[in-house]
């Protein structure tokens, strides 16, 4: 008799898709059996789209009553909030796409839920899996570079008029803003590592670009978008057209960052880059470290630990191997690690509550940029919380 895990899928877009391609695996752990989506065509069209049978519900309850394991939540940011207490109460062992939600307030509602349930929660932070950043946190956490003190990341999003200003994403009303959007990734890994979480924050921040492309009519916005054929022909960024009719996100973000443990991070945030990467680089109290490149092959992580007068070479260079496999093999490696945790529980790289303050972060952050770049402090989360996750 198969032992694999039975997934439920709550939402059937681009994510979803790039997700079953890596949780799908007849015999070897996992089946993508079921799913759920608004809109009832490509919930039906689902099994025909990947290939196998998956069974189409017409409501989330009837899906969550379904005979299922785990649910894989890939709805737009706003709907988190409700769909993944409605799975942890249903009793499932839950994948929760970044962001956790759309304010700190709704992560904190979550939390909740899956410590009064004792719900498995489980949070698809992909980038901790990226070998780049593992490379990383290795290189820091073996004294390299002495101790951690000061972290910059400028995350140049070249495809993020593509992805980001043509649909649900460009609004507030479903995104909050793409610090939280895209942020929340950095936010997190900032705070992975350098072992803490940010205590107060200010930034700035504005639509510079994508606020004066064509836009699509509020009446076609029902019609998904597709990526052009060919995407990189869309250039300079003022050529795309058919943007979401709602475009009230900024397009490049600036946040400075003080953590508990005293360390300082900042996040810079660009839509409109030709380029599309993160460059990371942290400074500890005996050196530096930056990386080149981040998911191709050729990645390397440059290490200075010796005292030089100009640019000159790294004294260690770490080459970094990308997997297949989706961001890297990030997602492949996620996928694992989900997969033995709605089996038997344990511990795992992500955490709800890391993911909880990377919202909490890019929240006061964009009240911040909103209003005039005024500091703001982060709220704690709440200790039975925390207590309930360190366990
Ligand atoms: N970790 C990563 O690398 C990564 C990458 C991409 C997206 N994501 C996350 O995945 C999530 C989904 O993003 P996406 O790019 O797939 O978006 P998408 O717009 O392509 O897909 C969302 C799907 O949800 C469906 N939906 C909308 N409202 C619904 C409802 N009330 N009930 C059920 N289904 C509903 C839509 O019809 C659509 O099919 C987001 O939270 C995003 O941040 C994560």
């Amino acid at each position: 008799m198969s032992n694999d895990v039975k997934i439920g899928l709550v939402g059937f877009g681009m994510r979803a898709r790039s997700l079953t391609k890596v949780a799908h695996r007849p015999g070897l752990g996992a089946v993508v059996s079921d799913v759920f989506d608004i809109d009832q065509d490509a919930a039906r069209n689902a099994g025909q789209e990947l290939g196998f049978p998956v069974t189409a519900h017409a409501t989330l309850e009837a899906l969550l009553a379904a005979d299922i394991d785990a649910v894989l939540i890939v709805t737009p940011d706003h709907l988190h909030v409700e769909h993944s207490i409605a799975a942890l109460r249903a009793g499932l062992a839950v994948y929760l796409e970044k962001p956790m939600a759309i304010s700190a307030e709704q992560c904190d509602q979550i939390l909740d839920e899956a410590r009064r349930s004792r719900g498995r929660l489980y949070l698809g932070h992909n980038m901790r899996h990226m070998p780049f950043v593992r490379a990383m946190k290795e290189i820091i956490d073996s004294g390299a570079i002495g101790e951690p003190k000061v972290a910059w990341c400028r995350h140049f999003v070249g495809h993020g008029g593509d992805y980001y200003f043509r649909d649900w994403h460009a609004d507030r009303r479903f995104s909050s803003g793409l610090l939280f959007q895209k942020g929340a990734h950095d936010i997190d890994i900032l705070h992975w590592l350098m072992g803490s979480y940010s205590s107060r924050v200010a930034a700035m921040g504005q639509l510079m670009v994508y606020g004066d492309n064509p836009r699509r009519s509020v009446e076609d916005v029902e019609t998904p978008w597709r990526l052009d054929d060919n995407p990189l022909s869309a250039w300079p960024p003022a050529a795309l057209r058919e943007l979401n009719p709602v475009v009230d996100v900024e397009d490049s973000s600036m946040v400075i960052m003080t953590l508990d443990n005293g360390t300082m991070a900042s996040y810079q945030q660009c839509h409109f880059s030709p380029d599309y990467w993160r460059s990371y680089t942290i400074i500890g109290t005996e050196g530096r470290i930056e990386n080149i490149g981040d998911v191709e092959e050729g990645t390397v992580i440059n290490v200075w630990n010796k005292r030089h007068y100009g640019y000159e070479p790294a004294d260690l260079v770490v080459p970094v191997h990308p997997e297949p496999g989706g961001h890297g093999g990030a997602d492949a490696r996620i996928m694992d690690e989900f997969l033995g945790f709605a089996r038997s529980g344990g511990p795992v790289e992500t955490s709800p509550i890391a993911a909880r303050y990377a919202v909490a972060a890019a929240e006061a952050a964009t009240q911040s940029l909103r209003s005039g770049g005024e500091p703001r402090q982060v709220p704690p989360a709440r200790q039975e919380d925390v207590s309930y996750f360190a366990d």
